[in-house]
């Protein structure tokens, strides 16, 4: 949109249909006054939802805390903003703590757009100085805790669909920059309802396969199976937490499109990829007479499509595999590239076998039930792609994410840009001889970090580890001399801004020496005679595989970074 040229704000209004206008942000960023004005411009009612709970209870909001305590009052204001959303279009300004609900995050998401009024810390402090009625800051530092609320929520802000950082300008020029963001975001929005799907083809000879991104295709899987495998018999293997969710409307589109069809349930969680599941899965799909040309189907996260990957590759020495990957990491990574396996008591994926799927569906309308820690940490593996070769896609993130993690046509964008670079490395090297190895960039470190945490997920999940890997990365290569430290620090704020750690300090009582952590990465299978093999970078977008790494140095790295005590 031309800066400067007036947004039409009868066009805007028209776009919104029945979805509201939702203000969120801390205590003093001005949701009233912008919200007030706001409303007017797009002929709105605008609604104050502390007002509205202090009509209702007859109180002010200081007296409800005081009476009833936070609790009481955060399950009020849970209920008043469910019951004005329901209602009609309007602005509504919603509490400094009321976005932290996840329920009701959930329903703003269902009806309306939401806005985080974002102003600079000092203008902040200021505006709220001037106000004493603020019943979270009735504290001994009040300043204090106001950084520490803003610390808190802001990861959380940040999941708004648009974010609107102003310094103490006139409210006027906030409004006028919502709407313009507002405006831009229902264009985006219409123009992706209205796009085509997106296909990454993975051209691997006689084994090519596509992967087609986007919403609702669960639906639609009955018509793209049929396609690859018409007349098969299917068997879905799926675990308990995705089966309630999704396995219904997967089996029904597949019998519409005249697909036999049977299923198998696995417990949820990594404990999945065993000896025991993979001797019952296989054994199941043997009694649903599943053959050579029939198609067992992986719908939900890696774990799934890892175990029902590695019993489709040695079930009557291969029958096909499509996989419908219900986890951010797994469209981005493990559906993509044939990898299959399960664990040994000895170590992770020490017994797999590679086998190429015949169709991958990545549903992108899945991931909105998915956690929004599993899909941040998912989200480190998008960035990776960036950081290994295409400096831009890291750009395009830097600029996009949020709409990624909120669901817009961004997210598809991103998710189909992570598959085309995956099946570019495994194109160049299939079974991982050579360049294939660049995926692992991030991951040596991360390994340690999960396997000295020993795999405990309440302290740290893979793409957590990834996200220190990457950063790691990227600070060793600039110990090194071959990365500027500017380019470090980039990697180090985009993991941040998202909520990603990038610290060894970040994962919960860790304890490990600069040896325990040179002895880990050890283990890890990509070593080879005793070598470790590091991914390293030239800077953002050039990361290369370096060998001959000194031991002196990767100790006196980690010394450093083990030394590191944060502020
Ligand atoms: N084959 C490969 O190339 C490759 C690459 C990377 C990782 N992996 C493997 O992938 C596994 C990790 O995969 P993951 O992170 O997807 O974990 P996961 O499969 O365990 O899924 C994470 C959790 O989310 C739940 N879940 C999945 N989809 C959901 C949805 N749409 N809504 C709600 N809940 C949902 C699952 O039940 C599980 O509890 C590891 O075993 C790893 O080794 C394989």
């Amino acid at each position: 949109m031309v800066q400067g040229q007036p947004v039409d704000t009868r066009r805007v209004a028209a776009a919104l249909g029945d979805r509201s206008v939702v203000l969120v942000g801390m205590m003093g960023a001005g949701k009233t006054s912008v919200g007030k004005r706001l409303a007017a411009k797009l002929g709105l009612p605008f609604v104050d939802a502390d007002a509205e709970i202090e009509a209702g209870a007859q109180l002010s909001i200081p007296e409800i805390f005081e009476r009833f305590g936070e609790a009481y009052f955060r399950e009020g204001e849970r209920k008043v903003i469910a019951r004005l959303l329901a209602s009609r279009p309007q602005v509504l300004a919603a509490g400094g703590g009321a976005f932290m609900n996840k329920t009701t995050r959930d329903n703003i998401a269902r009806h309306g757009v939401s806005i985080w009024l974002k102003p600079d810390v000092e203008v902040l402090l200021a505006r709220v100085r001037k106000k004493s009625n603020r019943p979270l800051l009735k504290t001994p530092d009040p300043e204090q805790t106001l950084r520490r609320l803003l610390a808190e929520r802001s990861p959380i802000y940040a999941l708004a669909d648009i974010t609107i950082e102003s310094k103490d300008g006139p409210h006027e020029a906030v409004v006028d920059m919502a709407l313009r963001r507002l405006a831009e975001m229902l264009r985006a929005t219409a123009e992706s309802e209205s796009a085509p799907r997106r296909i990454v083809k993975a051209p691997l000879g006689a084994r090519a396969y596509s992967i087609i991104i986007g919403p609702g295709l669960i639906d639609e899987a009955g018509d793209e199976i049929a396609k690859v495998a018409p007349g098969a018999k299917c068997a879905v293997v799926t675990d308990a937490h995705v089966g309630p969710l999704y396995l219904d409307r997967l089996v029904a589109s597949l019998g519409e499109a005249g697909l036999a069809v049977s299923s198998i349930v696995c417990p949820p969680g990594e404990a999945t990829k065993s000896y025991a599941e993979f001797a019952r899965v296989s054994d199941a799909l043997i009694e649903a007479r599943i053959e050579r040309r029939d198609i067992v189907i992986a719908l939900g996260g890696g774990v799934i499509g890892d175990l029902a990957g590695f019993c489709a590759a040695s079930l009557r020495r291969g029958v096909r595999l499509v996989q419908v990957p219900t986890t951010l990491l797994a469209q981005v990574d493990s559906s993509v590239g044939g990898k299959t396996g399960i664990n040994s008591t000895r170590g992770k994926n020490l017994v797999g076998a590679f086998h190429q799927p015949s169709l991958v569906l990545a549903d992108t309308d899945t991931l909105d039930t998915l956690s929004e820690r599993e899909f941040r940490a998912g989200y480190a593996e998008v960035i990776k792609y960036g950081l290994i070769g295409d400096k831009a896609f890291f750009e395009f993130l830097e600029a996009n994410w949020r709409e990624v993690f909120a669901g817009g046509p961004a997210r598809a964008e991103a998710i189909a840009a992570s598959c085309a670079a995956k099946v570019r490395a495994v194109v160049a090297d299939e079974t991982e001889q050579g360049e294939r190895a660049l995926l692992n960039l991030g991951h040596t470190f991360g390994h340690a970090l999960e396997s000295l945490t020993r795999y405990d997920t309440k302290r740290i999940v893979h793409g957590e580890a990834v996200a220190i890997g990457l950063a790691l990365a990227f600070r060793f290569s600039r110990k090194l001399g071959l990365c500027p430290g500017q380019d470090a620090m980039r990697v180090e704020a985009h993991l941040g801004a998202v909520g990603l750690p990038t610290r060894i300090q970040d994962v919960p009582r860790f304890e490990a020496s600069p040896q325990d952590f040179l002895d880990a990465m050890r283990q890890d299978k990509k070593v080879q005679q005793g070598r470790i093999t590091f991914i390293l970078a030239r800077g953002i977008g050039e990361s290369f595989v370096a060998l001959g790494v000194e031991e002196a140095s990767v100790l006196a790295f980690l010394d450093q970074e083990l030394e590191f005590a944060p502020n």
